[in-house]
């Protein structure tokens, strides 16, 4: 039996040796120490020895079954050390590996036309105000002469909060609001850029649309003043070769007042489908702002005259990129809005 402990202390420590991985060590520990183990057996058999051997082989059993259990634990420790750093070894991070590029978003390209027309006018000592979206209709119609019954109101079918109240259908009240915090102190060169509803959808018009509006306020001031400013901003806008006309209209808070066309941008004055064969493209409204208008804002309009105008934003952008739908722009369809 001595022979038979001692044969089994060293298969068992060879095979412990040997092992790479703990879940067969395991096997092993069951394999010599289990309750049907080797040394179980071993000790089991005892019975068929006499009395004087009995306690030599239980306590070499015992001692083999401890030195076992050592190993066994030590070896347990080592393959448990190897897999933790191997398992790290295949989830480490790589940081030299090049990441994953993020989606980098990009300006609309109604904002990119809207800061283009912001940057031509402040080259020109234009300050930019802001006025609110929702207006009262004093300074969205009444401050602009267009009293409560008066037809032009018909033109800007407008979205009613009250009967006072209303989502502004231009961005003219921002002259009154401006004026009066200002006058009468002059030169004033403002632009107001901003977000204006109507009740108008179709492929040229939308609910909400933008526009730009700009006036000038001081001695002096006259439709020449106008014009050149015009014919150097649509230049910048459209190209060196443009030409500008003004036609008479009608706005009521200006006088005069003129429709602006610029020569067309497609078949440069030629005459094509855009510009409906007429070689002139209309872009804006303008004028010399009404005395009346300038009175209610707090000028002496014996003192000081003004010009302005307005000018939608959407319509120079769909010129600009060739655009024949205005519902383009509020979409949301990335295939078009990563053109820009
Ligand atoms: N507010 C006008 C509109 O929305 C546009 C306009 C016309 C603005 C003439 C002006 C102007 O300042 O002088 O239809």
């Amino acid at each position: 039996m001595k022979d038979t402990l001692q044969d089994i202390k060293i298969r068992a420590s060879q095979e412990i040796q040997e092992v790479l991985e703990s879940e067969k060590l395991k096997g092993i520990q069951v394999k010599y120490l289990g309750k049907k183990g080797e040394i179980t057996r071993v000790l089991r058999s005892m019975g068929s020895l006499s009395k004087e051997e009995r306690p030599v082989i239980g306590n070499l059993a015992n001692q083999v079954k401890e030195e076992i259990s050592v190993l066994i634990e030590e070896r347990k420790a080592q393959l448990a050390r190897g897999e933790k750093a191997a398992q790290w070894e295949k989830e480490r991070l790589d940081v030299t590996l090049p990441g994953n590029l993020p989606f980098f978003g990009q300006k609309h390209p109604l904002t990119l036309v809207m800061d283009e027309i912001k940057e031509i006018f402040l080259g020109m000592g234009f300050t930019i105000a802001d006025g609110p979206e929702i207006e009262t209709d004093y300074y969205n119609f009444e401050a602009l002469n267009i009293p409560k019954e008066h037809p032009a109101r018909d033109m800007q079918d407008s979205f009613y909060i009250s009967e006072e109240i209303v989502l502004r259908t231009h961005t003219s009240p921002v002259q009154i609001r401006t004026m009066e915090k200002v006058a009468p102190e002059v030169p004033l060169r403002i632009i107001a850029p901003g977000k204006v509803y109507r009740r108008d959808d179709d492929a040229t018009h939308s609910p909400m649309f933008h526009q730009v509006e700009g006036f000038a306020v001081d001695k002096d001031i006259s439709l020449g003043d106008l014009k050149g400013t015009l014919l150097l901003f649509a230049r910048q806008m459209f190209g060196k070769e443009l030409k500008i006309r003004l036609r008479p209209s009608f706005f009521p808070f200006t006088e005069p007042s003129a429709e602006v066309d610029i020569s067309c941008v497609m078949c440069r004055g030629e005459g094509c489908r855009v510009c409906g064969q007429s070689g002139w493209l209309e872009v804006l409204g303008a004028g010399m702002i009404h005395p009346r208008v300038l009175e209610v804002s707090g000028y002496n309009p014996e003192e000081v005259t003004g010009y302005a105008f307005g000018m939608g934003v959407e319509r120079i952008a769909m010129l600009k990129y060739g655009f024949d739908d205005l519902r383009l722009f509020f979409s949301n369809d990335l295939r078009m809005l990563s053109q820009f």
